[in-house]
């Protein structure tokens, strides 16, 4: 295993894109989904020789991604896809954008699932459809999907399901269970799934990430996965994601895309992503490795320093969902915790109603940045400030798109 540490803070800030560009130089900080670790040496080597090639073209119809991708989710979680189609794009965003204006009508109804990812809110927007939200069930030991909820919804007339696993803000992989269930009911009703597992390539040694379109012939016949190497292996601005159908149906609606869709996908991106689901996995195990130190110290600096704020530790991704309610910060803690601590997090309340009173943070940093963050924020002192300003209790009222 490579042993992966963050790059050095003045590499760091001449970083241009969003996570060390958007604040002044005094935030750390610890928002948006990028990672500060380098780049994993095969994407490094495959993005120079394409530069110094001048291979900055459109993506060839006949490239080797859907090969490549294929050879790391048979390796990784034994799902054959020799039989799926595989289409490309530019991004996760819009592989489901694209696939929501197929399967939906004009102000259909479609479920997520809040605390959510926020731009999923946006996302079926932009795809004339309606939120239908049915936030996560307190289950005891976590946040789970709520059946008899989604059964409601459904039967009321959703015409889609935009599932996300591994579940972000949560970090949680749901059961192989659970998706059987989602996808039986989700036949019973006529519900089109689409599986968001950006986050899946994330999951820790130690935990399970079940492919929804792997778990039963029910799943696959109404249902979409989205996947992308933009999260695990930090190359978000490349502009590469892939949708995947089995079922007949869905692989009508991705034999049907315009050409415009795939056209989309950008060149890097699809050689970087080949370079990572190829030899890419030894730097993720090293990042993963980084990831879960950083989660420990994480859980002993709270308890240390901020023993009112309470959270689940992650199974999948860097993002740590983080309840600062016992601390007395209304509803929106990022606001005040960038405003007093200069610390960036991903305010609570974009992620829907149940994000009230908790922020994300993303850990995927050097561990002195970590300590760093979480004793600025333990030095405001709990309750409520003289300064609260007033509350934000919806996506729409945020002021910037949290990624
Ligand atoms: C669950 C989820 N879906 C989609 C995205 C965005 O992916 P993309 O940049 O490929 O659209 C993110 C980014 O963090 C995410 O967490």
């Amino acid at each position: 295993m490579t042993a992966v540490s963050s790059d050095p803070i003045d590499v760091l800030r001449s970083r241009t894109s969003e996570k060390w560009a958007e604040h002044h130089s005094d935030v750390l900080p610890m928002f948006v989904a990028e990672m500060d670790y380098p780049l994993a040496e095969p994407i490094r080597r495959a993005l120079h020789a394409a530069v110094d090639r001048g291979d900055a073209g459109y993506v060839a119809s006949a490239n080797p991604l859907p090969d490549a991708f294929r050879g790391y989710t048979r390796r990784r979680w034994h799902w054959d896809l020799s039989s799926a189609t595989l289409l490309t794009t530019a991004d996760v965003s819009m592989g489901i954008v694209e696939i929501l204006r197929r399967v939906t009508m004009p102000g259909s109804p479609v479920v997520i699932t809040p605390p959510v990812y926020p731009p999923f809110f946006d996302l079926l927007a932009e795809a004339g459809a309606s939120v239908a939200a049915v936030p996560l069930r307190d289950a005891g030991d976590g946040l789970r999907l709520d059946f008899a909820a989604l059964e409601s919804a459904f039967a009321a007339g959703a015409r889609a399901f935009l599932l996300c696993n591994p579940h972000n803000p949560l970090g949680s992989p749901h059961s192989r269970n659970e998706l059987e269930r989602v996808a039986d009911l989700a036949a019973s009703y006529g519900v089109t799934v689409i599986s968001d597992e950006i986050h899946a390539p994330l999951t820790q040694p130690d935990a399970t990430f079940t492919p929804y379109l792997s778990v039963s012939a029910s799943a696959r016949a109404s249902g979409f996965a989205v996947h992308s190497a933009s999260k695990a292996w930090n190359i978000a601005g490349l502009k590469c994601a892939i949708m995947v159908a089995e079922g007949e149906g869905p692989v009508k609606v991705l034999d049907r895309m315009p050409f415009e869709v795939a056209w989309r996908t950008g060149q890097f991106g699809m050689l970087a992503s080949v370079a990572a689901y190829t030899d890419g996995q030894e730097w993720l195990d090293g990042v993963l490795e980084a990831i879960a130190r950083n989660l420990d110290l994480l859980d002993r600096l709270l308890r240390e320093h901020l023993p009112e704020v309470t959270w689940r530790r992650p199974d999948a991704s860097y993002l740590a969902w983080l309840d600062f309610r016992g601390r007395g910060w209304g509803s929106d803690p990022a606001e005040r915790i960038l405003r007093e601590a200069k610390v960036a997090l991903s305010p609570g309340p974009g992620f829907g109603e149940p994000g009230a009173g908790f922020a994300r943070m993303n850990i995927a940093c050097s561990p002195e940045l970590l300590e760093q963050a979480i004793r600025r924020i333990a030095s405001i002192p709990p309750g409520a400030s003289a300064a609260e300003p007033g509350a934000r209790t919806g996506p729409g009222e945020l002021p910037a798109p949290t990624t």
